[in-house]
């Protein structure tokens, strides 16, 4: 190895030899917004220094899960403590308990959770699941969601309610995703005519309750009503995706919000992942006793994992989940983001650039139009070139945002006022020059 510092330019050529593309998921490998994605050398509070040692203020936090910060010292205690005492042992332990006692106290709308180590295995199991439980094959999503990147989510709408997906990925056999109908997000009237058609056949309807893969865009309340009582009445489950929203927008996560809108409101079956595992693969999915019972060891639904429950990303996510239910946790982060995005449409106002933005909890997004989109397609009609002239604006500033216009932001606790102040600064002059 050279002593010298090698160049971000200089490890993506390297990189690029040995990984497709460079990376390990394509999204960092920044070709939305073009450029050399930054290799990160380290992290420490809400910021990242990439390997020529610049240092950015960090609004990805790895796409949800540092919701301290980088480096939080309860959490580094809690994960140095358990990696002493053994990485994996596959067998049960107490901390899996723990943590999923502590999911459980906070999401009344589970009785048991299964832990597993990402997203993408949490969404795929819980469709098994859903699938096995109420004996039906087809499922229904939204355009624009992801739900990881299982073969039958892996979907874009066919040509009408009555034909379901076409493969988004190739590798996916259209047989894979023929039990798959997508819909437009917040589009009620396709919502009641698709459960007109195929309400008998539906397991399950997958949700992001706040859409954080277009960006951000909330479910409406009337929408989520609709979509509870259809699922209700004919009998297929509502799953919330809260990967990226649990434990993030509130304490209680997406869910928590929409019980406060609709009187009585609980999913089915809810998936988590990110803050429940504060940095480390971890995920869970979850629902009400008799869903779960159909799980193996005690049903007939095959589910597995050989590090799922692995004693030091449960020792983080514990950590983090202890440090988030401290009084005034959410209020503080709500605050910082509510600080962040209103900073940012007043200096976009400033320069004259039509901008709109949105926030929940820790969880922001914004937009270069007038009107806040409400699904995938005015998400993506958007002004793109705006949106990478500005993202680059930033990045030459010291701010690093998510590089592609339709993914969402994240504020940490440790992000602080002149974090906030540093980053709006750069905002107006970046506005300024576009
Ligand atoms: C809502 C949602 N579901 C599922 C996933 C997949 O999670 P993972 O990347 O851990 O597989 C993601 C990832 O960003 C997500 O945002």
């Amino acid at each position: 190895m050279s002593t010298e510092t090698p160049t971000n330019a200089a490890l993506f050529e390297r990189a690029q030899r040995v990984i497709p593309g460079g990376v390990n998921s394509p999204v960092r490998a920044f070709k939305a917004v073009g450029g050399t994605p930054r290799f990160i050398a380290r992290a420490q509070g809400p910021y990242i220094f990439d390997a020529e040692g610049t240092r950015y203020i960090d609004y990805i936090g790895s796409w949800g899960p540092m919701i301290l910060g980088h480096g939080d010292p309860a959490v580094l205690d809690a994960v140095q403590k358990a990696a002493l005492d053994g990485f994996s042992f596959g067998a049960p332990t107490e901390r899996e308990i723990e943590l999923a006692e502590e999911i459980l106290k906070l999401v009344p709308s589970m009785d048991q959770v299964r832990l597993v180590s990402s997203g993408t295995e949490a969404a795929m199991s819980a469709i098994r699941l859903a699938r096995g439980a109420t004996g039906r094959n087809k499922i229904v999503k939204f355009e624009g969601c992801y739900h990881g990147h299982a073969d039958a989510l892996l979907v874009k709408a066919g040509s009408g309610l009555a034909t379901f997906g076409n493969p988004t990925s190739a590798g996916v056999p259209a047989e894979v995703v023929q039990h798959t109908l997508v819909l437009e997000y917040n589009h009620l009237t396709q919502l009641e005519e698709a459960f007109k058609l195929h309400g008998a056949e539906l397991a399950c309807v997958m949700i992001e309750p706040i859409a954080g893969n277009m960006n951000f865009v909330r479910a409406s309340a009337p929408f989520m009503k609709r979509l509870r009582e259809l699922c209700t009445q004919h009998g297929a489950l509502l799953v919330f995706d809260e990967v990226m929203t649990g434990f993030r927008v509130a304490l209680g996560g997406a869910q928590s919000l929409f019980a406060k809108l609709i009187p009585g409101f609980e999913p089915d079956m809810s998936v988590f992942g990110k803050v429940i595992g504060g940095g480390m693969p971890l995920a869970a999915f979850g629902a009400k006793r008799a869903v779960m019972a159909q799980l193996a060891p005690l049903g007939p639904v095959y589910q597995a994992g050989t590090l799922s429950g692995n004693p030091v990303a449960t020792a983080c996510g514990l950590a983090t989940l202890k440090q988030i239910q401290k009084p005034g946790f959410f209020e503080a982060l709500s605050a910082s983001t509510r600080q962040l995005v209103d900073g940012l449409t007043a200096a976009a106002r400033e320069a004259g650039v039509p901008f709109v933005g949105d926030c929940e909890g820790g969880m922001f997004g914004f937009f270069f139009t007038n009107a806040l989109p409400q699904n995938y397609a005015t998400v993506m009609a958007t002004d793109k070139e705006r949106f990478n002239c500005f993202f680059h604006g930033m990045l030459d500033r010291g701010v690093y945002l998510a590089p592609a216009l339709y993914e969402a932001g994240f504020v940490s606790a440790a992000h602080s006022a002149d974090d906030l102040a540093a980053t709006l600064a750069a905002a107006r002059q970046a506005f300024r020059a576009l």
